[in-house]
């Protein structure tokens, strides 16, 4: 087998044999096949496309790249749930322990930010003393201990995929449905959960900006986990605004923490809540009541017991920022438009996210919004606060924020956008 004819048939439309498959992702996880190669394959991916069967190998083969892990043994039954990658997406903070509260096992394992978007081990190494990598005995204990374990993959799963995605993220070749589809797949089902909900985001603060597009990635997600053999649903959510009133490392975990303790804006409630009901289903518990574990104080102890067997203090003060700066609403009247793509920027700016996979990123960072569209303001009362350590980085967050806010005339009619806007099993 040659690479260039694996290339130049991707190249020319055709279809890739499984013999294709299984050896370019066997001979780029060896080394045998370098980079450069493995771009001009990602690149004739991401621009000619996969069919099903094709997108169904290339997973296989990935996940074939590494270990698999074992949950069989837990008394209860695993649930995970994946997102596709949001602005002030804090929503698996408070879903894991409350599912795990509720008699799921939640083996969570978690990416950092890239981009404008954030990850949630940054935000929860913002907890003092909290680790993220753990080895696969200790992460066994903590899900035993706790019922939930949030935790960095580690090395020997999919290591075709950590490969090909960190060099996916510097050829342009992420936003490919097949690709995106076989990576977030691969590692969920290496990982061994019998459930998992898929949270598909749509909008500007997502890599899927349409609901088609959306759709597509999901469906496929969908067919991939259940020809394994794992129950999946989608939901299509939106992220055409950011999740809550904040955007941030440790200004998200604060958040968290609320939702936790009853409280908390809505929209978090709501789609931490409709994602548990789907996990907690397809886990087979069809009766739990995740409102009433939120309201009774059981997904708080759960949390603070995941969080203290990882090395953390729940009840340590959080990082915060040394500067802020205050964005006043521009206008009187109803805001209309809160641009999530736009505030992912400016927190990414502000220092809560990284430019290059290396860099560390500032825990307090970030920005907290005082209203949500629908709201009404009044005319210099504070709309946002930019948080930062480095406060020469205003000016590129408020640059980042032009045309991010539309305050339109009292009395404009506003019909809020659903958080949930389609499911799919
Ligand atoms: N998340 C992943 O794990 N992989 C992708 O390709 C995109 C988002």
């Amino acid at each position: 087998m040659d690479v260039i004819s694996v290339i130049r048939a991707k190249r020319d439309r055709a279809r890739l044999t499984d013999e294709q498959i299984d050896w370019v992702v066997d001979a780029y996880t060896r080394g045998e096949v370098a980079d450069e190669q493995m771009s001009a394959l990602a690149m004739a991916i991401l621009l000619n496309g996969m069919d099903r069967a094709e997108i169904a190998r290339w997973t296989a083969a990935m996940i074939a790249s590494g270990e698999r892990m074992d949950f069989s043994g837990l008394a209860r039954p695993t649930a995970d749930k994946h997102s596709t990658g949001g602005v002030g997406d804090k929503i698996t903070l408070p879903l894991a322990p409350l599912v795990a509260a509720c008699g799921a096992a939640v083996p969570q394992l978690s990416g950092r930010g890239l981009g404008h978007t954030g990850g949630t081990l940054d935000k929860l190494e913002s907890i003092p003393g909290w680790r993220a990598s753990l080895s696969n005995t200790e992460m066994l204990d903590v899900l035993r201990d706790a019922g939930a374990v949030i935790c960095a993959a580690g090395d020997g799963l999919a290591p075709a995929d950590r490969k090909l995605y960190a060099l996916r993220d510097v050829t342009g070749t992420v936003e490919s449905i097949p690709l995106i589809a076989s990576s977030i797949m691969s590692k969920k089902i290496a990982e061994g959960t019998g459930s998992l909900v898929l949270d598909v985001k749509v909008g500007s603060g997502a890599f899927m900006k349409t609901l088609e597009d959306a759709r597509e990635l999901a469906a496929t997600m969908v067919g991939l986990g259940t020809d394994h053999g794992v129950r999946t649903v989608a939901l299509l959510t939106d992220m055409s605004v950011p999740l809550g009133l904040t955007a941030g490392n440790a200004l998200e975990v604060r958040e968290s923490v609320e939702v936790l303790a009853g409280g908390g804006p809505a929209d978090v409630v709501e789609l931490t809540l409709a994602l548990a009901r789907d996990m907690l289903a397809a886990a087979g518990l069809p009766d739990a009541d995740p409102e009433k574990a939120l309201a009774d104080g059981s997904a708080m102890d759960v949390w603070r017991r995941m969080i203290r067997a990882q090395g953390g203090d729940p009840d340590a003060p959080l990082p915060a920022a040394r500067e802020t700066l205050v964005v006043p609403a521009p206008a009187t009247g109803v805001l209309t438009a809160l641009d999530a793509y736009a505030v992912g920027v400016a927190a990414w700016r502000l220092g809560a996210g990284r430019a290059r996979k290396e860099d560390a990123v500032q825990l307090g960072a970030g920005v907290e919004l005082h209203a949500k569209p629908g709201a009404t303001v009044r005319e210099g009362a504070p709309l946002l606060t930019l948080h930062t350590d480095t406060p020469e980085r205003f000016p590129y967050a408020q640059e980042a924020l032009a045309g991010a806010i539309t305050v339109s005339p009292q009395g404009t009619p506003f019909t809020p956008r659903p958080i949930v806007l389609d499911r799919i099993a």
